[in-house]
C-alpha cells in the first residue's frame, strides 16, 4: 500500500532535551490519524516536523514516497490549521482565503473557483466580505480550515484546532471536520489532548507519552484492549478502575484475588498463561462493572457511596473491600447512598496488567 506519510526513526532534541526518540509511523492514504497525549508529550513537535517548521535531529519523513525531510514547508503538499487561527486581521475572509494563491501566481479565475468551493463546503459564503474581527471563534476556525482547503493539499495537519472554542461549538465543528474528511478523503493528521475528539474522529489513534508512541490502533482497540496501564488510564471518563491483586487458582481455573476477595477470570482472553501468585492489576471500565440489588454474600457486597445522575447515565461510586470504584448504569436505575449491591465484573471486557511492567497480559 502506498503510504501518505511515513516517518522513519525520527528524533528531535532541543539542546540536551530529547523530545522525540526514534519515532516510526506510517499513515495510510486518506487516513484520519489522531495524535493524542497530555501536554508536553511532543505532539506539536511531531506535527511541526511533518510540516517542515522544525528540522529533525535525526531520521526522515516521506510524503507519498517522496523524501521531504529537507524540503521547504510550501513544497510538501501540506496544509496546516493551528489552534490560534492566525488570520490576517486587516483582510476580509475572501482575501484571507485567496491571498496565498495570489502570491503563488495562480490565475484569478482558478482562485475564484477554489474560494467559492471552500466557502460552500465550510458554509462561510455569507461571511466572505467580513473581516476576522466580525466573526465568532468557530467561524474564524472555519476560515482557517478554508485556507488549507483552497490550496488543494494532499495532507491536512491540524494542531488542536478546536481548543479555543466553547464546548458547544467544539462539538459542532468536530462533526464538520468529520464530514469534511468523509467528502474530501484527504489524509488528515490531527493533534489533540481531548480523548472524545480522538475517539470520534480517528481511523487510528497514536497515543503518545514523553515522545514515544504507546499504542497505535483503531479507537475500538485502544478503548477495549489497551496495551498498557498508561493507555488504559488515559482513555475513558471516568477512568478505568484499577484493582491491585494477584492471580490465584480456584477449582483448577485462574481467578483474580484482591483484599481477600476472589473474582473468577472466566471469559478473560489472556495472551499468556495466568500463573498463580503473579501480581497483577485488574482494569475494569465503569460500564463493565455490574451491580445487582438482589443481595450478595459478604465478599461481593459493595455499598453505594455517591450517586451522580447524568441524564442518560447514572454514575455510582461504590465502596468494596477497601476500594473505591466508579460504575456506570442506565439513567433509569437509581440507587440511594448506602444501598448494598452485589458486585461482579464483565471479565470478557476487562483488562489484566502485570503489576511490575504495567503491560497487558
Ligand atoms: N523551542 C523549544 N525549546 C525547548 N523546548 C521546547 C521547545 N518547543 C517545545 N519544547 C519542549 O518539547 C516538549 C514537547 O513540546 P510540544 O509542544 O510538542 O508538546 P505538545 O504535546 O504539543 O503539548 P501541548 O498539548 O501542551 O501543546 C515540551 O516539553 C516542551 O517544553
Ligand atoms: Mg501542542
Amino acid at each position: 500500500m502506498q503510504h501518505s506519510v511515513s516517518i522513519r526513526d525520527l528524533s528531535l532534541s532541543f539542546g540536551s532535551v530529547s523530545v522525540l526518540k526514534d519515532l516510526n509511523l506510517d499513515i495510510g492514504e486518506g487516513e484520519f490519524l489522531v495524535l493524542l497525549g497530555s501536554s508536553g508529550c511532543g505532539k506539536s513537535t511531531l506535527l511541526n516536523c511533518i510540516a517542515g517548521l522544525l528540522e529533525p535531529t535525526g531520521g526522515q519523513i516521506f510524503i507519498r514516497d517522496r523524501n521531504v525531510t529537507w524540503e521547504e514547508p510550501k513544497d510538501r503538499g501540506i496544509g496546516m490549521v493551528f489552534q490560534s487561527y492566525a488570520l490576517y486581521p486587516q483582510m476580509t475572509v475572501e482575501k484571507n482565503l485567496s491571498f496565498g494563491l495570489k502570491v503563488a501566481g495562480m490565475a484569478k479565475a482558478e482562485i475564484d473557483k477554489r474560494v467559492a468551493r471552500a466557502a460552500e463546503i465550510l458554509q462561510i459564503g455569507p461571511l466572505l466580505k467580513r473581516k476576522p474581527s466580525a466573526l465568532s471563534g468557530g467561524q474564524r476556525q472555519r476560515v482557517a480550515i478554508g485556507r488549507a482547503l483552497v490550496r488543494d493539499v494532499d495532507v491536512f495537519l491540524f494542531d488542536e484546532p478546536l481548543s479555543n472554542l466553547d464546548a458547544k461549538l467544539r462539538s459542532e465543528l468536530r462533526v464538520e471536520i468529520k464530514r469534511l474528511h468523509q467528502s474530501l478523503k484527504n489524509t488528515m493528521i490531527y493533534v489533540t489532548h481531548d480523548q472524545i475528539e480522538a475517539l470520534t474522529l480517528a481511523d487510528r489513534i497514536a497515543i503518545m507519552k514523553s515522545g514515544v508512541i504507546q499504542q497505535l490502533a483503531d479507537p475500538n482497540t485502544i478503548y477495549n484492549m489497551p496495551r498498557n496501564m498508561f493507555v488504559a488510564g488515559f482513555i475513558g471518563s471516568p477512568s478505568m478502575n484499577f484493582l491491585h491483586g494477584e492471580i490465584v487458582e480456584r477449582g483448577g481455573r485462574p481467578a483474580f484475588a484482591t483484599n481477600g476477595v476472589d473474582f473468577s477470570l472466566d471469559g478473560y482472553a489472556a495472551g499468556e498463561a495466568l500463573q498463580p501468585g503473579r501480581k497483577v492489576v485488574l482494569g475494569v471500565r465503569p460500564e463493565h462493572v455490574k451491580v445487582d440489588e438482589d443481595g450478595a454474600e459478604e465478599a461481593h457486597r459493595a455499598t453505594v457511596d455517591i450517586e451522580e445522575p447524568m441524564g442518560a447515565d447514572n454514575l455510582l461510586w461504590l465502596k468494596h473491600a477497601g476500594h473505591s470504584m466508579s460504575v456506570r448504569v442506565g439513567g433509569a436505575r437509581r440507587f440511594a447512598p448506602g444501598t448494598a449491591v452485589r458486585l461482579s465484573f464483565d471479565m470478557g471486557l476487562a483488562s489484566l496488567f502485570d503489576a511490575g511492567t504495567e503491560e497487558r497480559i
